[in-house]
Order: structure tokens, then sequence, then C-alpha cells
């Protein structure tokens, strides 16, 4: 809509004797479409025109001179509005969108920045828990909508693959052994000593004590300490790749806190060159006192290192290898303390790019607890976290029931729940600011009538089986003046502003800002197919009306590719029929 946006404001050029981005930036949506498609508030002019708004708004109606793509202008009250010529608006944005298909929403003011997503970032031995969907499926959509942006980005899975728990569970393994219980995933036993060794660390103090040495063994590669941490890793990885599988997510990197070894001692040397380290207790931590925080830890007293110190070598081997402009971190709103500390010891040590180093926090997942009915946060200790994996079958398994029931002939039934399923998992969490807490409901997100994945994927379906039934070539041939519904004219408006939503998606690192413009869109489709249904002269596939047919064909091409393109950025698969 920019270059619409541009044309409007050229209108204005001469009459105010204001260059033309200034007047864009003063241009508004109004608040009713029948309104028109941009209005211009005369308030702020009031002063040095020494005249009242709703004047200046009639007089500048009469001076101004429209041209296409703009039929009129009108004012109203203190606003001046002006509205597009639909049925070049319409042509425009329609063909347009069906010669971009996969492209539309693209951009490249990206062009020439490379971003880093750290996203996801299990730890090792424990199972992917539900509240791992967040970090995933956030940091999934910022890659491809920043991509689709023009911005090359470097997805890296942070694993937190080192550290004392990993100490702990050796000695674990050490004294109670490997059960090796048939017919249990490796995954579930190894989870199991994790929860085994971190309660007895709690209660005896020898137990942690061997856990720390361990971990001093492991640091200082130790063959056999190495062995058993590598199988801890391996059993995982393999885990966490069949939950990233279903979810269709894929990595660049893989790099873990483990891989960061190599580079600690130059790390703690880079800042004690930089005079940033202080001794406290023993331990080496850089005081951040003058900046109201706690000190960032770098060296435990017994000389090992922490996952900050981890975090510093980390940050620095990025810039180094990969040049980043922008470096984020998907990550929960737990850890803001933790980052703000990074970034600020790496700022004290000179290191002038960590300004574009940034936290994107997110809030919980809460579940409805089953007795209360309150919304809780899951917890391990409680038992009562779900699995990731657990939730996104089981979603799965209820999509495949509800094809069972209400669609029992749909070819590949299998393949199309488990994107129904996946869908409505992931839609979920991205529809709303991802500051926000999620709320899980099984059965509301798999609503078809609700703001849901399979909600999203209905009206994609829809548009994909008027499309099928139609059977002509959308875009050739087409009549645009005939698209004059409201709802036609505010489904091409909407159509039209995709391309900024995403845009503004990637400037604001925010998924959701699509996912609501693409209910909007759905909902605008929804309604003119309701209407369709009780008016036949509203309906898109009139064979008494192959004039009007081909034009809302085309319209509905066009919403398709759209709808597709926007699931896509978020995760979210689109079956062509459910
Ligand atoms: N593994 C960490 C955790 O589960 C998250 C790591 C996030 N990324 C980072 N660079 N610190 O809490």
């Amino acid at each position: 809509m920019e270059r619409y946006k541009e044309a409007v404001a050229q209108c204005l050029v001469a009459p105010l004797g204001e260059p033309v981005e200034h007047v864009m930036s003063m241009l508004r949506l109004p608040p009713e479409p029948e309104m028109g498609d941009y209005a211009f508030p005369c308030f702020t002019l009031a002063k040095t025109w020494k005249q009242a708004p709703q004047q200046i708004a009639s007089q500048l109606a009469e001076e101004v001179v429209v041209q296409m793509p703009i039929a009129s202008v009108q004012a109203q009250g203190p606003y001046l509005n002006f509205t597009l010529a639909d049925d070049v608006l319409s042509q425009e944005v329609i063909e347009g969108i069906l010669a971009a298909e996969d492209d539309y929403g693209c951009g490249d003011e990206g062009r020439g920045h490379t971003v880093v997503i750290d996203y996801s970032a299990p730890n090792i031995a424990k199972e992917l828990l539900f509240h791992h969907i967040r970090s995933t499926m956030i940091g999934h959509a910022l890659i491809r909508i920043l991509r689709a942006r023009g911005y090359t980005v470097v997805s890296d899975n942070h694993l937190g693959d080192w550290g004392t728990p990993f100490g702990l569970l050796i000695a674990a393994y050490e004294r109670f052994g490997w059960d090796g219980e048939a017919g249990v995933e490796d995954i579930v036993q190894l989870n199991a000593l994790y929860v085994r060794a971190s309660a007895e660390a709690k209660t005896d103090p020898a137990f942690a004590q061997e856990g720390r040495q361990w971990f001093q063994r492991l640091e200082a590669g130790d063959p056999d300490a190495r062995e058993r941490w590598r199988w801890f890793v391996e059993v995982s990885l393999a885990e966490f790749q069949k939950v990233y599988d279903l979810l269709g997510v894929s990595f660049d990197h893989m790099l873990g806190e483990s891989d960061y070894e190599p580079y600690l001692d130059d790390t703690v040397k880079l800042l004690e060159e930089k005079h940033v380290l202080s001794e406290s207790d023993g331990a080496l931590v850089v005081d951040l006192e003058a900046y109201d925080m706690p000190p960032f830890l770098v060296k435990k007293q017994d000389g090992t290192t922490l996952y900050g110190t981890r975090d510093l070598s980390t940050a620095l081997y990025r810039r180094r290898e990969w040049q980043f402009d922008t470096c984020l971190y998907v990550v929960d709103m737990g850890q803001s303390l933790h980052f703000k500390q990074l970034f600020k010891s790496l700022e004290l040590a000179g290191q002038e790019w960590v300004s574009g180093c940034h936290h994107i926090p997110f809030g919980l997942v809460l579940q409805k607890d089953p007795e209360t009915g309150k919304w809780t946060k899951g917890s391990t200790r409680r038992g009562n976290a779900s699995l990731l994996k657990t939730v996104l079958e089981d979603a799965i398994a209820m999509a495949r029931q509800k094809i069972a029931e209400s669609n029992p002939d749909l070819p590949n039934p299998d393949d199309v729940a488990r994107q129904v399923g996946v869908g409505a998992v992931v839609f979920n969490d991205l529809r709303h600011r991802r500051v926000r807490d999620v709320k899980f409901d099984r059965e509301a997100i798999l609503n078809p009538y609700g703001e849901t994945g399979p909600y999203m994927q209905y009206a994609h379906a829809r548009c994909a089986s008027v499309l099928a039934m139609a059977r002509l070539t959308p875009g050739e041939g087409v009549d645009y003046t005939l698209l004059r519904e409201p709802e036609e004219r505010a489904l091409v408006r909407k159509l039209a502003a995709y391309p900024s939503v995403v845009a503004e998606a990637a400037r604001e690192w925010e998924p959701s800002i699509i996912a609501q413009h693409l209910l909007d869109l759905a909902a605008d489709f929804n309604r003119y197919w309701a209407r369709g249904n009780k008016d036949h002269r509203l309906r898109i596939l009139r064979r008494d009306e192959p004039a009007s047919t081909a034009a809302r064909v085309s319209l509905t091409a066009a919403l398709r590719v759209v709808l597709r393109n926007g699931l896509h950025l978020l995760g979210v698969p689109t079956p062509d029929a459910m």
C-alpha cells in the first residue's frame, strides 16, 4: 500500500508546501472503511493557518487535484478523506499477487544485513517439554520472516550440553548404574537419571562433590567422562530430532555450549585485558554494581566456567565467524537479567557490536489444571509438565478423529491430521504478542470456529476448493470493476497491505503481527462466503454470471496465495483439503 499512500501524499504536496515524506507520515487510516483509504487530519495545521480544522479540510478538498489511482477526496469534519479507485487497486493488487506467487510479501530492506537467531536451545538429558515450543517456533517464524525481507539469517540451536549438571549425571551413572530397562526408551531413562541426580545432589553433599569433580574431569578432557557425556548427547539429540521433524524445523548450526570449550580461556583473557574482571570470594566476576545489576559470574572458585562464560564466548565466536549485524536470543523472559548482564559485560569489554544483540523474550505456556480449573505453568517437579511430543501427538490424534467423523473420504487423512494437529499447536503459540502468556487448551486450539490454526487452514482449503471447482485461469480476462462488494473491497485492501505487515513483523521481531492480519483476512473471507450462502448473487461461482465469477475467482486465488505465504512464514502447514 506504500505506493498508494505516496500517491495520496503527492496530491497534498503543493497545497501544503511540505515534502512528500512528511505528508506521508501525517496520513492516517480512517476508522471505517467507508470513509476512504487514507485520512489527512487537519488539526496540526490549525495553528499556523489560523483556521478551524474543519475549514481547512473543506478548503483543501477544493484545492486538491485527484488523479489515478485516487478516485475521490472528501472533507469529513476535521479530516480530508481519500478513496482509491477500486478497479485500479483490485487489478494491480490481484495481478501483482498472482504474478509474485510465493514471493508475495517478500522485500529487500534486509539486504546486506546478517542476523543470527539463537533459538530452541533445549538442555541435553532432558526431554523437550511443551514450553520449548515457544522459543522453537518464534525463532523459526522470525527466521522465515527475516529471510522474506532480504536479511541473511544464520540459525543456531544453542544446545545446553555442558555444565555441572553433566558432572552430576556422570556421577549418578557411576553410582546407580544404568538400568537399561527393556522397552523403556533411553531418553526416558536418561531423564529419570537426571531427576535422581539433581535430587540426590540436594541431600547428599558428597554426591554433589562427586558431580563437581566429574565436571572438572569433563572440562579437562578426561576420556571416560567425555565418552559418557557424548552418549548422553546422542540419546538426547535423536529424541529432539523426532520433535523437530514433526514441527518442520531445522537449523543451520547446532553448536552446543560444549563447542565453546576451546575459546573460554581466550574469553577470560580478553576480559582481563580490558580490566573488567574482578575477584570475589575466589571467583572471577564482572562487577556490574554501577549498573544496578548483580555481578556476572565468569569463573567459579573451583576454576570451572559457567553458562554465562560460554555465552560470552558464543557471542564473540558468532561475531567473528558470521559477522552479524544483529543477534537475536529467543529465550524466555526469566532470563532477562542474564542477557542484560551478558550484553553489559561485552560492552564494558569494548565490543561495540553488542549493540546489535537483543534478547527476544516471551511469556509462559499455561495449561488448565483439571482440578482447580486455573491456568497454571506445568512443573517438572510436580510432574504435570507435558512433553512437547505428547502435546503434538495428542493434537494429531484428535485431528485424525475429527477427520474420520467429518470427512471420511479424505485422501491421505494421516498426513492431513499431522498438518492440522501441528498447525493448531503452532498457531496458538504465535497468535498473540510473544510477551503474553499462551493459554493452551486442547479442545480450544482445534476448534475450527475459534481463532485457531484449523480456522486458518479451513479458510485456505476453502479457497483451494473454490479454485479447483472454478476451472478457469485466475487473472485472465477479468473485469475488475465487478469487485464492488464491501467484503471484496476490504479483502483487496488487506491483501495489498500484506507485504507491509510482513515488513512490520520483521522490524518488531513479532510473528503475531502476521497472524493477526491473516485472522482478519480469514474473517472477511468467511463473512463474504456466508453472505454468498444467503444471497446467490454474492456467490463466488455463478454459472449465470461468468464475468463476476472470473473476478471473484481471481480475488480468491490471490487470497489463497497470501494465506499460504503467511501461514508458511509462521510454520503452519496449509493442506488443500481437510
Ligand atoms: N539452554 C538454555 C535454557 O534452557 C537456553 C539457552 C539460550 N541461549 C543462550 N545463548 N543462552 O535455559
